[in-house]
């Protein structure tokens, strides 16, 4: 037990909780109406940043705070635990389980420690797959070249998936592949949004079947890897086979597949709002396009993603529209765990949100405008990501083990488009959040990708 949980700390009861304030009752706020984590911001600045919702059944306590969260993810993370997502991600996991679906403790770091990505990300091998995805997101990009999207994050989507499908297993894969791919997420994050216990760890029919089919191409690019004609292609799954991974078939496709589920619904909703909150600025969207033309004819990915403008806009997205904004965990079953000046109770679930943080005026001037060039190197090194007030990519030892990977992809696709077309992005519309498969998507996102002229 952390030496935190002492006697002064406070009770749940003495938690503030919207129950009878004028607002919306606590339950619909989360049922339908406002997006959750406008609601969390809400609660958070009106409330106070750690609260208590009564939802049928349970309470759900809300942090916000900064400090609470450092506790809860950082410093006492071995007081929780992720229950709610590792249990609906269940059917796509492997028989041991996977980073995913591991709620914490020992076996995660086993199953991380012997993921094929973290291997890879530990050597050269992001160095060397980075000109191939550049090349295929330029193949793409020259393709909606004069085309008008109605729903632009479908293709963004699509675009991701083929091009890491290419990094993952070195293939292309039909558009049935794809298409699969969304009915399974659209069935998981059914069950990451169900409120009963799940009976089964199964997917209802039609999703089910369409795993079935998804895991048998994945698993055919893995044995035409093993018989290979190009072992030495840059790909995540001949890197691992050539590294000596003794993964069988079935368990590297898993492996590799859900690659997919942690990384193409963030990196396009960031290219997405990156490309959204440029086109609302003409001087940024200068800004960006001039430092990219600079690099000079066809960029490499690696003069791309250094480009200082565009990792800068990039990451005000993600500080003003972070694709991941709330966190689910559990207080563990044994003991309660202290939660800022609160003692919670066992098993207690807890909502934390990053958008409080992200956009608090006492710590960001200016705090909800889109200003780019506040990313100088002195707040990049104060406010990296992870850090209290700015975690678009989590805290702890639960960080997105890709960040360094899924922010390449968002730095080469949207410099990829700035370079290649003239876009606009939301036509000056606010943007439409949805939450879909744990994350915030872009709802009906129009956009035109016009001819670059210049
Ligand atoms: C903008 C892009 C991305 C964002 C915002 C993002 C965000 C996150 C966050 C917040 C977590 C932590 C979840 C938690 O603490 O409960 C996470 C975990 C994870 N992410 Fe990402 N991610 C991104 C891209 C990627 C990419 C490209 C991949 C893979 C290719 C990836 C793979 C993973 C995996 C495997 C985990 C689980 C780590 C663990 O639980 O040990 N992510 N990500």
């Amino acid at each position: 037990m952390t030496e935190t949980v002492t006697a002064p700390l406070k009770s749940l009861d003495d938690m503030p909780s919207p129950k009878g304030l004028p607002i919306l009752g606590d339950m619909m706020d989360f049922v339908d109406g406002e997006a959750p984590w406008d609601v969390m911001l809400r609660y958070a600045r009106e409330i106070g940043p750690v609260s208590r919702v009564d939802l049928p059944g349970s309470d759900i306590v809300l942090v916000s705070d900064p400090d609470a969260i450092t506790q809860i993810m950082v410093t006492n993370s071995s007081d929780f635990y992720k229950k709610t997502p590792t249990a609906a991600l269940r059917p796509v996991s492997t028989d041991k389980g996977d980073v995913f679906t591991q709620p914490g403790g020992a076996v995660w770091a086993e199953r991380k420690a012997a993921n094929p990505m973290v291997i890879a990300l530990q050597g050269n091998w992001m160095a060397d797959v980075l000109p191939q995805m550049q090349a295929d997101i330029s193949e793409r990009v020259s393709s909606w070249i004069g085309q008008t999207f109605t729903h632009t994050y479908d293709e963004l989507l699509h675009m991701a998936f083929d091009v890491f499908s290419n990094m993952l297993y070195g293939t292309q894969f039909e558009v049935s592949t794809f298409r699969d791919w969304v009915t399974v997420a659209d069935a998981l994050d059914h069950r990451m949004k169900s409120k009963v216990p799940f009976m089964l760890d199964s997917l209802p029919e039609e999703a089910g079947a369409a795993q079935d089919r998804n895991h048998a191409d994945f698993q055919h690019a893995v044995k035409e890897a093993r018989a290979d004609t190009k072992p030495d292609g840059p790909d995540l799954l001949r890197y691992s086979l050539r590294n000596g991974c003794d993964h069988d078939d079935s368990l590297l496709a898993t492996e590799l597949a859900n690659m997919y589920y942690g990384g193409i619904v963030s990196s396009s909703t960031t290219v997405a709002t990156t490309l959204y909150l440029l086109c609302k600025s003409d001087v940024e969207k200068e800004r960006v396009v001039n430092a990219l033309v600079a690099l000079g004819e066809n960029p490499s990915a690696e003069a791309i993603t250094q480009c200082e403008e565009l990792q800068a806009a990039v990451f005000e997205a993600l500080r003003l529209l972070p694709p991941v904004s709330l966190w689910t965990r559990n207080v563990r079953g044994d003991y309660p765990a202290a939660v800022g000046d609160y003692l919670v109770p066992p098993e207690t679930s807890l909502l934390i949100g990053n958008r409080y943080a992200h956009r608090n005026a006492d710590h960001w001037e200016d705090a909800e405008s889109f200003k780019p060039s506040r990313w100088t190197a002195e707040l990049r090194a104060s406010d990296p990501p992870g850090s209290a007030w700015f975690f678009p990519f989590g805290r702890g030892e639960r960080t997105c083990l890709a960040q360094d990977l899924g922010l390449a992809y968002i730095y080469l696709a949207v410099g990829t488009i700035l370079l290649n077309t003239d876009p606009q992005v939301g036509l000056a519309k606010q943007i439409d959040q949805d939450f879909w498969f744990g994350c915030m998507v872009p709802k009906n996102l129009r956009s035109e990708f016009e001819p670059n002229h210049s």
